[in-house]
């Protein structure tokens, strides 16, 4: 669970890094499963910095969670070589089955449906990962198999 004090303590254990605020949101999501919105001012505070700035760090990278994430991660492609090879249609597709659009938790927290950019997995594309679980060749049975394991 959230708690300021371990916020406080992995923001002064990154003090020393260069260019911290990436590396600083990523410990903290490491830490809580997300980037709980007060830990935003904590980090401006830190670094000598605006609000609005870390703000933007934060909304600007597509990996940072704002919620705590379902049980289950599920990771779209939405990269170039994924969309190409159809990948819009499947993630409209995973979306009406789980009734959830990408960045987004199912209403009884199993899933988070989100989408990434580029799995490495173009030569297999379109691609999708469902926690660590990289999957490619998708279609539109392969991708109801996924959204069902997912939902297990
Ligand atoms: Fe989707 Fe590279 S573009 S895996």
């Amino acid at each position: 669970p959230w708690s300021a004090a371990r916020c406080n303590e992995i923001i002064t254990s990154h003090s020393h890094v260069e260019g911290g605020v990436i590396v600083i949101l990523h410990a903290i999501q490491d830490a809580f499963g997300y980037v709980p919105e007060p830990a935003i001012p904590m980090i401006a505070e830190a670094r000598n910095l605006s609000r609005a700035e870390v703000h933007g760090v934060f909304t600007f990278y597509h990996d940072f969670r704002h919620e705590p994430a379902g049980k289950r991660v599920l990771k779209i492609c939405r990269a170039e070589a994924c969309q190409a090879a159809g990948g819009d249609a499947l993630a409209a597709r995973a979306e009406q089955k789980l009734g959830v659009k990408l960045g987004n938790t199912t209403a009884d927290d199993r899933v988070t449906l989100e989408p990434i950019y580029c799995l490495g997995l173009c030569a297999t594309a379109p691609s999708a990962m469902l926690d660590g679980k990289l999957v490619g060749r998708l279609d539109e049975k392969r991708m109801d198999a996924l959204v069902a394991e997912a939902q297990r």
